[in-house]
């Protein structure tokens, strides 16, 4: 009777049918429970990855999954609670400027995070590099270093929607991953399962992001923006450029120290705007009215009064940090070896692939490969130069850090794959697409 009845499922989704909501909870809770074997289900992720699933159907099986676990409730702790996503990238390390940005400006940012896999990085091995730092903390924990510094970032537990876990894993071994309907609800049961009052979505769009094609970024963020509107969350989300590294530094410790420069004031370019894009939204999605430009005056100030960075420090401490590297890099892990990889010619920068720079990232032990994998925490890139700047023949563009000296001929094989210079002026790339909110997408037009 049950394989029928998932026999029955599978049949309407494959022929484009819709599943009623009381179909879809019984797939995942046969599934969470052991009643359902993984080929059925992988047959039934099939059937979805071709037919999709229609906004209620979305809905629905991103609330059955967030029941599949517990939550996280932040009732508790006073003020409007934001939490801000990334759809991961290279060099991505926005967490770390905008939410002691938007706390600064009296909007409390939770957020539970991931470690790097593959050609990104992961928050929490970003954290890790800086000594003491504890990413695991229970919800009585989170609550307070959420009430007491305006910010935490910890890593999600196993009992936070256990039906995402069993579901990526098959996801991962059938070829299911990349439907737009499984990502969306993927992502966003977990982001609903913390208590927050609002979210905003970071959707990654070029070479080094998960969703290369800008038209499916925008479809996945216009597919989360519409769950977390239905289920009464006010959401917003970006599309933003990840076609090269965000700034200039790639790899644990170099990124905590960019972050550090850029609460200082001194950030690049493409951080500052993707920062101020992301905490323009933060405030509307806690219901402050404000224009981008008195946005952008409130995270000016909170940087130059030095608010935002005292927000950071006060975090650090309270997850077991030591907060004296916001003074003294010294105090973070560095790695052995220093090498420069020069300009092979004159010209302008027309390309820095962020996949190549990703896989060539992990060649100096800042990634990891398998989960199991150590991480180098001082191993990386600092780029001296970005896309559309001109370089002179020999000059450095990229110092390599490295904590595997005996891979540095191929890092520097990667950096050279992933480098072009051309002889024409390349514009600077535009880093903020479009805007996604409960009335819909267009294009970015703040400045
Ligand atoms: N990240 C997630 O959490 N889930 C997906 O399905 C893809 C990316």
């Amino acid at each position: 009777m049950m394989t029928n009845g998932m026999y029955e499922i599978i049949s309407k989704k494959r022929d484009g049918l819709e599943l009623t909501r009381e179909e879809i909870s019984y797939v995942i809770s046969g599934y969470v429970g052991g009643g359902i074997p993984d080929y059925q289900i992988a047959a039934w992720l099939m059937a979805i990855y071709i037919r999709g699933l229609n906004e209620r159907e979305l809905a629905d099986l991103t609330e059955i999954m967030l029941a599949s676990g517990d939550r996280i409730p932040l009732d508790g702790v006073p003020g409007i609670k934001i939490d801000k996503h990334s759809t991961g990238g290279v060099g991505d390390k926005i967490s770390f400027v905008v939410a002691p940005l938007v706390a600064a400006c009296g909007v409390r940012v939770p957020m539970l995070s991931g470690r790097g896999l593959g050609h990104t990085g992961g928050t929490l091995d970003k954290l890790e590099a800086i000594p003491g730092m504890n990413v695991f903390l229970i919800p009585a924990q989170l609550r307070s270093v959420l009430a007491e510094t305006g910010m935490v970032i910890c890593g999600q537990t196993d009992s936070i929607v256990p039906a995402d876990k069993k579901l990526y894993a098959l996801r991962d071994a059938t070829a299911t991953v990349s439907s737009i309907p499984l990502i969306a609800s993927s992502i966003m049961s977990k982001k609903l399962a913390l208590g927050t009052d609002g979210i905003v979505l970071d959707v990654k769009t070029g070479s080094g992001a998960f969703m290369k094609d800008e038209q499916d970024a925008l479809r996945l963020c216009r597919a989360m923006v519409a769950i977390g509107e239905k289920t009464g969350r006010p959401t917003l989300g970006i599309i933003s450029n990840m076609d090269q590294p965000l700034g200039r530094a790639v790899g644990n410790s170099l990124e905590i120290i960019e972050s550090i420069e850029a609460l200082k004031g001194k950030g690049p370019e493409d951080i500052m705007q993707v920062t101020s894009a992301l905490g323009f939204c933060m405030l509307r999605a806690a219901g402050i009215e404000t224009s981008y430009a008195q946005a952008i005056d409130r995270f000016g100030e909170a940087i130059a009064s030095g608010r935002a960075l005292s927000v950071f420090r006060r975090f650090i401490a309270a997850q077991g940090g030591d907060p004296r590297v916001c003074d003294d890099y010294s105090l973070l892990p560095a790695s052995p070896q220093q090498v420069e990889w020069a300009a092979p010619a004159s010209g302008f920068i027309e390309a820095i692939d962020s996949l190549l720079v990703g896989m060539a990232a992990i060649d100096t032990g800042a990634g990891r490969r398998k989960k199991e994998d150590a991480v180098g925490y001082g191993s990386g890139f600092v780029f001296q130069a970005k896309v559309g700047d001109r370089v002179e023949k020999g000059r450095t563009i990229v110092t390599v850090h490295s904590d595997r000296p005996e891979q540095t001929p191929i890092v520097l094989e990667r950096l050279s794959e992933a480098i072009r210079i051309g002889p024409r002026p390349v514009a600077e790339p535009k880093m903020i697409l479009h805007l996604v909110d409960k009335d819909g997408a267009r294009p970015w037009t703040y400045s």
